[in-house]
């Protein structure tokens, strides 16, 4: 018996179908809502909205419960690699060892870039943001690789050239914003142990990838791989309903992630740490701030969509801090700002009555500017990592029976109908 709900309009009932998820989550089914009744819903944000059915990522907002492919992300954390965790998004399931070895070979065979792309990178305004250069490149990636993915086998390839490449497309732009010379991959290095090679080698400074930092990457990668249907994400399906390629539409995530509501935040939680302490260090007064109505400054780092509780992410990302730091003998006063903005937040009547808590983006920028990571990579690291998380969304939406084109409808409220004014009669 299919559950259903009742809508009454203009006194006739409507039965609507009830969908329920594996975690008993509720949706309504109104693909006849229009048809049936000429109404439609009206959702800014789509915060009460469900564009798909999807079986990749669960989050459970209230309990602060998030797990990839069923796999919880504290044991994620603690157990597996970045590229372990993309082959279970993309995949579905934990690989053998034997598949490991494979998409790794793969990986290292697709971490080249076509040379004449560095001619692009030097092309760019020198002031360009890392994150703009990426969404154009990985755009560009199209022109290089034009095959369509007629079969399972180009699909799986173009997916892990996409996930190997912009790693080293992100590399290479910071090597070339800082006029040096770019650094190729290795076959003996490992994904992340590659990344932080690319960026930080040169011939009078060779670099030796340390094995704490290796960690640290692979985890903050782990922890952003994915988190089910977000802005970029969104993106990425919106872009891909229109069936262009994977590459276009993962740069319409990178677009979308870019903003300092999103993916942003980790780059904009540093610059208000780094205000707060230039004008003194006055925790209360930022924490005044972001609670007055008439002052448009928010608190980054803090509040989310879905979360109203601790983001699982952020507890694991704040441990990490503590690690990292203490193993690279760092002490950055960012942290003991952001610590101390945390517990004043988190004592506040507003934040607590707004369920506001820190977000994944909080402590994320202080562990990549232990890297040596510059600030203005922080979303290109953000973005590296939700990578996993865009390509399974987008293959999932692809292989969706129920997927149509995205085109949502409008309520209108302009102007009544009239006629066209000649000039000089306007
Ligand atoms: C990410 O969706 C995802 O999963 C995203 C993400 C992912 O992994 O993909 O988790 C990554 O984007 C994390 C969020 C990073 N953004 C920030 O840290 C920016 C700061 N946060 C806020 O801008 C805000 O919390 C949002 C945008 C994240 C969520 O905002 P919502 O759900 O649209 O809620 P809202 O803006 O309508 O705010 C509700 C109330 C408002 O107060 P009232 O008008 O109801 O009295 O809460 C207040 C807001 O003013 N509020 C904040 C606040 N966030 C919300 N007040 C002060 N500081 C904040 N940070």
């Amino acid at each position: 018996m299919t559950e259903t709900a009742k809508l009454i309009i203009d006194g006739k009932t409507y039965e609507l179908p009830v969908i329920t998820g594996l975690e008993n989550e509720k949706a309504i089914d109104i693909r006849k809502l229009r048809a049936e009744t000429g109404y439609i819903t009206y959702d800014p944000g789509f915060g009460n909205t469900g564009s798909c059915q999807s079986a990749i990522t669960f989050m459970d907002g209230e309990n602060g419960i998030l797990r990839y492919r069923g796999i919880p992300i504290e044991q994620l954390a603690e157990h597996s690699t970045f590229v372990e965790t993309a082959y279970l998004l993309i995949h579905g399931s934990l690989p053998t060892r034997e598949e490991l070895t494979n998409i790794r070979v793969v990986l290292n065979d697709q971490s080249m870039v076509h040379e004449d792309m560095q001619e692009f990178f030097t092309n760019f305004p020198s002031r360009s943001h890392p994150m703009n250069i990426l969404s154009a490149m990985v755009n560009a990636l199209r022109s290089f690789y034009p095959e369509l993915m007629t079969t399972e086998e180009l699909i799986e390839r173009t997916m892990l050239r996409l996930l190997s490449k912009v790693r080293t497309l992100a590399a290479v732009s910071y090597k070339i914003s800082r006029g040096h010379k770019v650094v190729y991959p290795r076959p003996d290095y490992t994904y992340c142990q590659n990344f932080l090679n690319m960026m930080f080698d040169s011939p009078v400074n060779p670099y030796i990838p340390d094995d704490d930092l290796v960690n640290a990457l692979n985890l903050f990668w782990i922890l952003h791989a994915d988190h089910e249907q977000n802005c970029s994400t969104a993106a990425v399906r919106v872009v891909g309903s229109g069936r262009v390629n994977i590459y276009a539409s993962v740069s319409a995530g990178i677009a979308a992630l870019w903003g300092p509501l999103h993916g942003g935040a980790n780059q904009a939680v540093i610059v208000m740490l780094e205000e707060i302490q230039k004008n003194g260090g006055d925790i209360n007064k930022a924490v005044a701030k972001a609670k007055d109505k008439n002052d448009p400054f928010r608190l980054m780092g803090f509040g989310h969509r879905v979360y109203k509780t601790y983001d699982p992410r952020a507890k694991i990302m704040k441990e990490t801090c503590d690690k990292v730091l203490a193993k690279l003998k760092i002490s950055d006063p960012l942290l003991d700002s952001a610590r101390k903005l945390e517990e004043v937040a988190l004592k506040d009547d507003y934040f607590i009555d707004h369920n506001l808590y820190p977000n994944v983006d909080f402590y994320s920028g202080i562990v990549l500017k232990a890297m040596g990571i510059p600030t203005n990579m922080f979303t290109v690291m953000f973005a590296i990592g939700r990578l996993p998380g865009w390509i399974s969304q987008w293959k999932e939406s692809m292989d969706d029976p129920h997927w149509r084109l995205s085109r949502p409808r409008q309520i209108y409220i302009g102007k009544a109908k009239g006629d066209y004014l000649p000039i000089d009669e306007r």
